[in-house]
């Protein structure tokens, strides 16, 4: 990894920033993503720059505080491509017209009409389904520009100032880089051969760059991990214990959060990888931290207070000068650190230390190429097929009333029931994550003959590719039967709840 990226993605405060990153990277090339203050140094730099795309964002181009852009950008003699507000950014300064979308906000499905199969669009069907967010529209397109597509209320969804590909300026009203917008890949294929640039990411490639990367920063002193036995922290494990060796310790936290038969996974994991583990019995400083609250944040916050304290006991114990944490791109965009809304705060982002330094050898990955580099690194299936689970664990899967010791053992009974059940339905395969949650509503059943109150059990089951959207899944009746029949096994269970909400606006965990 001697050079860097020619394709620049300016971060103008979209969700959806790191996406379009991870799009590129899927198709075969390194982009970097950057604040259009430090793009501007980037270009400043004179780097070799082949490409440019502009994010969406939550601004309208007329608010005080939108992000500006270097209009020279229009003079490097590279193809621009401006997504959503990065379109109308285009468009404003450009002496085109952008004016509020009559109406309320266009937020969801919706559909477009090409006019002219031409840049992003070639190769795209005439009619085809795209996902769109914004509030404001460009109304008038400004001098040399045409339309390539309309939405189907007549809007302007794409444009084009039809130069040659060095000097083309393409925008789109919608966004290729989400999943919904069938055949937005294909546009940013398109995109990229407009730039003449040739394939440069392979996996391996990122393995030997981390490894060089985290050598270099933390020359001989130790470093030290939170190591959950999930995809990111055993994959970072095994990526950097070759280099790093005796210098290297993984530390287990068993804070009563975690599923059945867990740290034995744990401890698997960690051998599998090459990690020295260190497992620590916290669950009753844990409970106590937690205390009676109910509100999520307060818990992640209690959570990453006594995580962070017992770390930084460990780590100094150690004598460790560094932290490493599997920090994902998805983390970073939803703790808004790369700029956008902040929409939850993750238990590891934004941590301070106490004087340790925080590394995030994998901030701008996506879980599926983790699950890459551990096929990569050779460690076992159940690394890679492994399901995420949210570091505060079941602490979160506790919902509307406090977490105590019976209700963790409430939901860590179902949570390991409803998992079986799940690995015997073949249609299941194919589900992201398993959300299995113990909610705290005073609900009346009959067990026996008796009237019995208790609390309820919720199962929500997601397929996705990166967390940003999903699908919630419907499950067959028959998998429905089971589960609740599993379920109501345990006395405190008298009735379950199936949730197959869609996210937006759904997340994947309760709360
Ligand atoms: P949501 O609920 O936002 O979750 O759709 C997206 C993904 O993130 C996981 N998640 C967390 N992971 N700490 C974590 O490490 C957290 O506090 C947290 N909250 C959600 C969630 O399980 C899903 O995979």
């Amino acid at each position: 990894m001697t050079e860097t990226p020619k394709l620049l993605i300016i971060d103008l405060g979209s969700q959806y920033t790191l996406v379009i990153e991870r799009t590129l990277r899927e198709l075969g090339y390194r982009s970097v993503v950057l604040s259009p203050k430090r793009a501007d140094e980037w270009l400043a730099s004179g780097r070799d720059v082949r490409g440019i795309i502009l994010s969406g964002g939550n601004k309208s181009v007329y608010d005080a505080d939108a992000p500006a852009l270097p209009r020279e950008l229009f003079a490097l003699g590279v193809p621009l491509l401006g997504i959503c507000y990065g379109m109308q950014w285009l468009a404003h300064a450009k002496g085109g017209t952008v004016r509020p979308a009559r109406g309320k906000r266009e937020y969801g499905d919706t559909s477009i009409t090409v006019l002219s199969a031409q840049g992003p669009l070639a190769k795209t069907p005439a009619k085809q389904p795209v996902w769109a967010s914004h509030g404001d529209s460009v109304t008038k397109l400004p001098k040399g520009f045409s339309v390539l597509a309309k939405t189907k209320d007549g809007a302007n969804a794409a444009m084009w100032n039809g130069r040659d590909d060095a000097h083309a300026v393409w925008g789109l009203q919608f966004h290729p880089e989400v999943t919904h917008t069938k055949y937005g890949k294909t546009m940013l294929k398109n995109f990229i051969a407009a730039t003449r640039l040739s394939r440069d990411w392979k996996p391996e490639d990122l393995i030997s760059s981390i490894q060089a990367d985290i050598v270099r920063e933390v020359g001989a002193k130790k470093v030290i991990f939170g190591m959950s036995g999930g995809v990111d922290s055993t994959t970072l494990g095994a990526a950097l214990a070759p280099v790093l060796r005796k210098r290297l310790l993984g530390i287990a936290i068993d804070g009563g959060n975690l599923r059945e038969n867990e740290l034995a996974e744990i401890k698997r994991h960690a051998k599998a990888a090459g990690v020295t583990l260190k497992v620590i019995d916290a669950r009753e400083e844990f409970l106590r931290a937690l205390g009676k609250t109910i509100n999520a944040e307060e818990k992640r916050a209690a959570f990453k207070r006594v995580y962070t304290s017992i770390f930084i006991r460990e780590a100094k114990k150690f004598g460790a000068s560094y932290v490493l944490q599997g920090t994902l791109a998805p983390d970073l965009i939803e703790s808004g650190a790369t700029g956008g809304a902040v929409i939850k705060s993750h238990h590891n982002v934004g941590l301070t230390m106490d004087g340790l330094i925080q590394l995030h050898p994998f901030g701008s990955l996506f879980k599926y190429e983790v699950r890459a580099l551990a096929k990569r690194l050779e460690l076992p299936e159940t690394v890679f097929k492994r399901e995420p689970f949210p570091g505060p664990g079941l602490f979160v899967r506790v919902v509307g009333t406090p977490v105590t010791a019976q209700a963790l053992e409430v939901v860590r009974f179902a949570d390991a029931r409803v998992r079986e059940i799940f690995k015997r339905h073949p249609e299941l395969a194919d589900v992201a994550q398993t959300v299995v949650a113990y909610l705290g509503v005073h609900t009346v059943g009959v067990k026996g003959d008796a009237r019995v109150y208790g609390g309820a059990i919720a199962v929500r089951a997601i397929r996705t590719l990166d967390f940003m959207t999903a699908s919630g899944v419907h499950l067959s009746e028959q998998a429905e039967n089971e589960i609740q029949q599993s379920l109501i096994q345990h006395e405190s269970i008298v009735r379950v709840f199936f949730d197959p909400t869609d996210k937006p606006p759904g997340t994947t965990e309760f709360e």
